[in-house]
């Protein structure tokens, strides 16, 4: 796997504390309120599980599974749900947590339905800001790192299915994807 690598682009412990710095600042802002942390599957589950212990409100976690991708490397701009919460967001201060934020084309999607739903406020945080790449108007509320518009994996972010579990954030090698 790691000959896949063009250059770690974030390291472990890099990663470590700033999801825990995001930790506490989500902790402060969300003080008091009723809180639902809405994960997006596949590409989250590994930042989402780091950044939940290091919130230290009361919260309630639900996962949403929505693909845009195929397996390629460019978005295709259609959002299809493959797996919905369980609850109604009505009345839930809800925070989106996304692996990354490419076109925002997924993110705007998702935003727009659950305030469709009643929704009373809602806060996307991405670990990965690509701003170069957007399409949508839309923006991250908490982020942890920007990053250049290369192709990324690890710590959640897969090409075709791969990589996810490699612990720091790399560039994948192009020759991989344009084979
Ligand atoms: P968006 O809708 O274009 O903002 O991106 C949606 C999804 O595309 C993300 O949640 C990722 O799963 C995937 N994605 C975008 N850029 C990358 C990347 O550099 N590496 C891995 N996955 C990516
Ligand atoms: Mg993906």
């Amino acid at each position: 796997m790691k000959d896949d690598i063009l250059k770690v682009l974030i390291g472990q412990e890099e990663i470590a504390e700033k999801v825990a710095a995001l930790g506490k600042k989500i902790s402060e802002d969300y003080q008091g309120k009723k809180l639902l942390v809405l994960g997006v599957l596949k590409g989250s589950f590994v930042f989402m599980a780091d950044l939940l212990r290091q919130i230290t409100v009361p919260c309630e976690v639900e996962f949403m599974a929505v693909s845009s991708y195929s397996s390629g490397v460019k978005t295709s701009g259609v959002v299809k749900i493959m797996k919905d919460i369980d609850i109604n967001p009505n009345a839930y201060n809800i925070l989106i947590v996304e692996d990354i934020l490419d076109s925002g084309l997924t993110l705007k999607y998702l935003k727009d339905l659950l305030l469709q739903r009643g929704a009373l406020d809602i806060r996307i945080a991405a670990l990965l800001d690509k701003p170069a790449r957007r399409l949508a108007d839309i923006k991250a509320d908490y982020t942890c790192f920007e990053v250049p518009d290369e192709f990324v994996v690890g710590y959640g972010l897969d090409y075709a299915e791969k990589y996810r579990n490699l612990p720091y954030v790399g560039v994948l090698k192009p020759e991989i994807y344009q084979k």
